[in-house]
């Protein structure tokens, strides 16, 4: 076990940090003060393979107009590396955006040889770069790290920068409500692109109903290799229009993906219980406590199906070999 609170003059938000081994071998990190890991145990690298570069599609942007990423929570930077190191050739034009409270989860993986030996010298610059000047500058390819708290540093970010992939990776809503608002994400739907693609391993109701009443059409990815069956391991949710909507930018392809495919009844049935009342979080400057009780508070007036309620159904359902073997954990 690893203790890095002294060894970091930065924010120290995350409080201790504990190395997290997962069963794919690669190197992640658990947060004392979230109470969390950074990644599910099956693996760092392999959900960053499953749930952001699989949906991402990437062979859209084959030599073609310039791709523009924005990583909403950095941590240990895997998200960020598995889409660089899987452009297409050739590789498009590369801007890129990153946020991030504590610089501690780049520099701990990039001392992890394991973690090195996992990607290219290219993507390796690339991170040592953040790391040491908060971005890098090629021809073609830049990318601009922001640190701090992702609700004020959005805005940082050009008014007209419109984004073709967000790769939202923040600690569960329960733990982190201040990046799975209403608002929040409602602020970065605005900023995706037409046919851009905002990618996240979480299947919460109150997250979904939030990114469709942003406008976005959702999607439900199935589970990622080496994780506990279950009914979904995540969400793609998509801009209308554009040429980038699809592979070949058909509507047709936007309704299942290679890796995704529509939301099931069971799953739109979940949109309207009280689950899916939403984190909300008006100035996007609260913590999550207050967050977390306005929502308990709202849940107890809202009227809506209460959530044992709809698992109930769907379990009877799968009992009777209607859905089959849906798990219904959450
Ligand atoms: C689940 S980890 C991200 C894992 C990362 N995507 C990776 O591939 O390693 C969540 C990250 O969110 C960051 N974080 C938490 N609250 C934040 C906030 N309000 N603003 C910016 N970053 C935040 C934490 O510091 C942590 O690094």
């Amino acid at each position: 076990m690893h203790d890095c609170t002294a060894n970091s003059g930065h924010s120290t938000a995350l409080g201790e940090l504990q190395d997290f081994p997962t069963a794919d071998g690669s190197f992640s990190l658990h947060s004392v003060q979230f109470g969390e890991a950074f990644h599910n145990s099956a693996g760092a690298a392999s959900e960053a393979q499953a749930k952001f570069v699989g949906p991402a599609e990437l062979e859209r942007f084959r030599g073609g107009e310039p791709l523009q990423i924005l990583d909403v929570c950095l941590g240990l930077g895997y998200n960020t590396a598995a889409v660089l190191g899987a452009l297409p050739t050739p590789a498009p034009a590369v801007r890129w955006w990153g946020l991030e409270m504590d610089r501690r989860p780049l520099e701990l993986a990039l001392a992890q040889p394991s973690f090195q030996a996992l990607w290219s010298d290219a993507v390796l610059h690339k991170l040592a770069a953040i790391r040491d000047q908060g971005g890098w500058s090629t021809p073609g390819n830049e990318g601009q790290q922001l640190w701090g708290d992702a609700r004020r540093m959005l805005s940082s970010i050009p008014e007209a920068v419109r984004f073709d992939l967000i790769l939202h990776d923040a600690f569960s809503p329960q733990r982190c409500p201040e990046l799975w608002s209403e608002e929040f994400l409602s602020a970065l739907a605005q900023r995706l692109a037409p046919g851009g693609r905002l990618l996240t391993y979480s299947r919460a109701a109150a997250i979904r109903g939030s990114l469709k009443r942003a406008g976005l059409a959702l999607r439900s990815l199935p589970s990622a290799p080496g994780e506990r069956t279950g009914w979904s391991s995540g969400t793609v949710a998509i801009k209308g229009g554009g040429i980038k909507a699809g592979i070949n930018g058909g509507e047709a392809l936007e309704q299942a993906g290679v890796t995704w495919r529509p939301l099931s009844t069971m799953e739109q049935e979940h949109l309207l219980t009280r689950a899916a009342v939403p984190f909300r979080d008006p100035d996007q400057r609260d913590l999550a406590p207050v967050i977390l009780e306005r929502r308990s508070q709202e849940q107890l007036h809202c009227g809506l199906e209460a959530t044992n309620t709809w698992q109930r159904r769907w379990r009877a359902a799968d009992a009777n070999g209607g859905i089959g073997s849906t798990k219904l954990s959450q």
